[in-house]
């Protein structure tokens, strides 16, 4: 039993640990907010396809912009502060960021060129991450607590039986 029940938080808390909520948005046709949670990984549709083009992408900060990555000659280029967790697929023309931080909410902006500098079009979209209340946190931790208070009664109740069994011998 108490075997069974040790197994079930293992499995529980591997279950709880290995849940990286996805987010995927579209930043061409925004209806909804992009709002993952912290630690979440997003997908941002930036693009249909980002074959054949130049682009440059950044986070805009007031007064200035901060280059997040550049595509050029079909090659990506990422700031080095997001290159760990950040990835650019050209064909499918989506940015992914995983382990998303609160730091990283706030507006972005696409500029796409042909090869030969020609403007061809700008996207703006918002980030926004939510707040640390993530669902995953408030499923898995009452989960878990509720095993070990499983588990505590159990061992509580597996040491009180053989100790009520001497008592009564040495009474006899
Ligand atoms: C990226 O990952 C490498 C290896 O895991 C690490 O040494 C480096 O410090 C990381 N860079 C950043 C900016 O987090
Ligand atoms: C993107 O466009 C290129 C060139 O037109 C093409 O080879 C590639 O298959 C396209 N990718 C997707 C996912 O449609």
């Amino acid at each position: 039993m108490e075997q069974f029940l040790l197994l079930l938080i293992f499995a529980g808390t591997t279950c709880a640990l290995s849940i990286v909520p996805e987010t995927k948005c579209d930043a061409i046709q925004i209806i909804v907010s992009c709002a993952p949670v912290p630690g979440a990984t997003v997908y941002i549709q930036l693009m249909t396809n980002a074959t054949g083009y130049v682009l440059e992408f950044n986070k805009n900060l007031p007064g200035h912009d901060i280059k997040v990555f550049i595509v050029k000659n079909g090659k990506v280029k990422i700031r080095e502060s997001y290159r760990n967790r950040t990835e650019f697929f050209i064909d499918t023309g989506t940015l992914k960021i995983t382990d998303v931080e609160e730091d990283d909410a706030g507006q972005y902006t696409l500029k796409a060129y042909k090869p030969n500098g020609e403007f061809v079009q700008m996207l703006s979209f918002t980030l926004n991450v939510k707040g640390k209340d993530s669902r995953s946190i408030d499923i898995s931790i009452p989960a878990v607590v509720g095993v070990l208070i499983l588990i505590l009664v159990g061992c509580v109740v597996w040491k009180l039986k053989p100790c009520r069994k001497t008592g009564y011998q040495t009474l006899n």
